[in-house]
């Protein structure tokens, strides 16, 4: 009996594929030692029959010798490979660990600050129409009051409802710089920005996600502020994609939260505050908006929305009371006139409120810095 080895087969089989003509022919190949694949002369091809029958199947698997086979596996070696494995698989998770993280850190936004400004201060609230807007644009111009050598700027953040160039009685679309940044839009003596600038008042803004983003990355990078002490940034209500690409985007020197004393606006005030909290956000404390209303005619007072809800919101979450704010028919008229109450009514008392309102936030700043 003729042994193959898998060789041998593979050889035959190659001379098989060279001749073609001996099988197109019908050539009788002499069998035995030359070559056992006998031509079929009536298919004129291999016949699979006759090769696969001249294998002798024992003779083929006998020849792959177990023995050296398994021999050949080195025992020593491989264990010595899998210990090395193990080994270097404790190191490797390491810094697979550590290449994670560089990853994810990759896919995260940096902090990276706003050209020209110095310290920025978020004006946020977890509830709409609390105030956020009139607080912010009379906070702007309450830092300017206290202290009219620094240089502050107002940031309307509110991409779907802005209100800012109306507060500020702002209209027009900025100007490109030489270097094709947005020229803010200046009214007393606070340069702004805001959507409102950029879209018609009566079209609705109807963005999501990315566009949001993107929308606010403009806002942030692409205006040229020159060179501010202070940006104050009036937040859209809520804790979505605004807030945290901004709280992502940017280093924010300080979060104040205002909320109406009412329990349903402190809870989504609480919802904001802790938002600030966990992405490391220094809350520099709330504001009581609405806190009191004083009938003009007989000045008694009464507390619409609750007396303290604030305060104690405040001890709470262990932050200050930086301001309370009254319900005050001169704050809402004013803010419609576009003519905040802080510059149109210097001498009220809402103006004062504000003033101190800025007093309590830059010192808060300073704490929280030091
Ligand atoms: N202390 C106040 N006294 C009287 N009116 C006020 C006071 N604060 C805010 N308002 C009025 O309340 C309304 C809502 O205020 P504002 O727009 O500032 O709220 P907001 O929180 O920014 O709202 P949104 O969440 O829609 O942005 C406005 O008409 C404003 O003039
Ligand atoms: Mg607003």
């Amino acid at each position: 009996m003729i042994l193959f080895t898998s060789n041998k087969l593979t050889r035959l089989l190659r001379i098989a594929a060279n001749k073609p003509s001996a099988f197109r022919t019908g050539t009788v190949l002499k069998s035995g030692a030359v070559c056992c694949v006998q031509p079929n002369r009536n298919q004129g091809s291999v016949d699979r029959t006759s090769l696969q029958g001249s294998v002798d199947r024992t003779s083929l698997q006998g020849s792959v010798d177990r023995t050296s086979l398994q021999g050949s596996v080195d025992r020593t070696s491989l264990q010595g490979s899998v210990d090395r494995t193990s080994l270097q698989g404790s190191v490797d998770r390491t810094s697979l660990q550590d290449r994670q993280k560089q990853q994810m850190a990759r896919g995260l936004p940096k902090h990276k600050p706003v050209s020209g400004v110095e310290h920025v201060i978020v004006v946020a609230s977890g509830k709409g129409g609390v105030g956020k807007s009139t607080t912010a644009v009379n906070l702007a111009l309450g830092l300017l009051a206290n202290d009219p050598s620094r240089s502050v700027g107002l940031l309307d953040a509110d991409v779907y409802g802005p209100s800012v160039h109306k507060l500020m009685n702002l209209q027009g679309h900025p100007e490109l710089s030489d270097k094709n940044l947005m020229i803010p839009l200046r009214n007393y003596g606070v340069p702004c920005m805001s959507m409102g600038f950029l879209v018609e008042d009566t079209s609705p803004i109807v963005w999501r996600g990315l566009m949001v983003m993107s929308a606010v990355e403009r806002l942030l990078r692409q205006v040229d502020w020159g060179s501010l002490d202070y940006l104050v940034v009036d937040m859209p209500p809520g804790t979505g994609d605004v807030q945290l690409s901004i709280t992502q985007n940017i280093p924010i020197a300080g979060a104040v939260i205002v909320s109406t004393p009412q329990d349903i606006a402190l809870l989504d005030a609480r919802r904001g505050a802790e938002m600030f909290k966990k992405v490391n956000v220094p809350v520099l404390g709330l504001v009581q908006n609405m806190s009191v209303f004083q009938c003009p005619k007989c000045l008694h007072q009464t507390h619409i929305f609750g007396s303290d809800g604030a305060r104690q919101l405040a001890d709470t979450l262990g932050v200050e009371l930086l301001g309370d704010i009254p319900l005050h028919l001169n704050i809402r008229e004013t803010s419609d006139r576009g003519q905040p109450v802080v510059v149109s009514s210097p001498d009220s008392p809402e103006a004062e409120a504000y003033r101190k309102l800025a007093s309590a936030v830059i010192r808060r700043l300073q704490e929280v810095n030091m």
